[in-house]
């Protein structure tokens, strides 16, 4: 087991984080970071923390390490299922009547944290459902950003286990979906219908990623994303989504996070168990 963490040690690592790669350890939970350091220093065989601050200064790779390991990058295709009907069934009806999608405007939607792509891929799996279904014809753009590039160039690849899919309904796994060697490959028709970018939801510049180039989103989903972040961190990212959001649109968070108090007023619940906030 490694030592207690020393605080010294970690001010040392955060000041190091920070200046190498721009990476905040102090947004972070406190919790995270010590389970997440204690378990790096056991990966390593590791047995103090002084000691892994030398090796980190002393091992080219070990700093993008670090940061994957404080990451956390789990996600699985339609997750929370229930959201994904929802969506389909009162959300995009609603806003394309009342957004006059179609006639000039088009539909925003951004996956924000949207690890290897399994969140944004589900909506857009749903969007073409949604097209094919009423035989209508509209606009979208769909943006999915995260901080973590190794995520991304996956999310870019479309390629994935069965663990990530297994949630994916029959048929639309035998329509979308190529299995080969036991791994199950994305069509392109909806790899193409998303638009991956690297995003730090605390980059100061703007409210939205540069590539969607103006914010004005109908619809923001940010799910487990927010739970790693102390309070602080957590009003700076919901203050940021907020002016991100258009008016009636929506916000989607994940099952345990809840809209900071310093947002609240601006949004009403649209429904609790799916923590899904409606802006006024
Ligand atoms: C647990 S995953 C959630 C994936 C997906 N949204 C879901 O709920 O299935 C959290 C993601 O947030 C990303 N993330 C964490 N901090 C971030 C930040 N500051 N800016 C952008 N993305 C961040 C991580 O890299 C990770 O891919």
């Amino acid at each position: 087991m490694s030592d207690e963490l020393n605080n010294n040690t970690v001010l040392s690592i955060s000041s190091y984080l920070k200046d190498k790669r721009n990476f905040n350890l102090k947004y972070l939970c406190p919790s995270l970071i010590n389970r997440r350091l204690n378990r790096r220093l056991l990966e390593l065989n590791i047995k103090s923390s002084k000691e892994y601050y030398n090796y980190l200064l002393d091992t080219d790779d070990e700093i993008d390490e670090l940061i994957n390991s404080l990451m956390i990058n789990y996600s699985t295709f339609f997750r929370n299922s229930l959201l994904f009907e929802y969506i389909a069934n009162i959300i995009l009806p609603e806003i394309l009547t009342q957004k006059d999608i179609g006639k000039g405007k088009s539909l925003r939607i951004w996956s924000v944290g949207c690890s290897s792509g399994e969140e944004p891929y589900s909506t857009a799996i749903l969007i073409n459902e949604f097209i094919q279904k009423n035989d209508i014809d509209f606009e979208f753009n769909l943006f999915a950003t995260d901080i973590d590039t190794d995520s991304l160039t996956k999310a870019k690849k479309g390629t994935y286990s069965f663990e990530a899919v297994e949630s994916v309904k029959y048929g639309l796994l035998q329509k979308y979906f190529k299995k080969d060697d036991g791994l199950f490959y994305l069509s392109d028709d909806i790899k193409n219908m998303v638009s991956f970018s690297k995003y730090d939801v605390f980059d100061k510049k703007g409210f939205s990623p540069p590539q969607s180039i103006f914010g004005d989103f109908d619809i923001v989903i940010c799910r487990n994303l927010l739970i790693y972040y102390n309070q602080a961190s957590q009003e700076k990212i919901c203050d940021k989504l907020s002016c991100s959001i258009s008016n009636n649109g929506y916000l989607i968070l994940g099952k345990v996070e809840h809209l900071s108090n310093n947002i609240a007023s601006y949004f009403k619940m649209e429904n609790e168990y799916l923590h899904l906030y409606k802006k006024k």
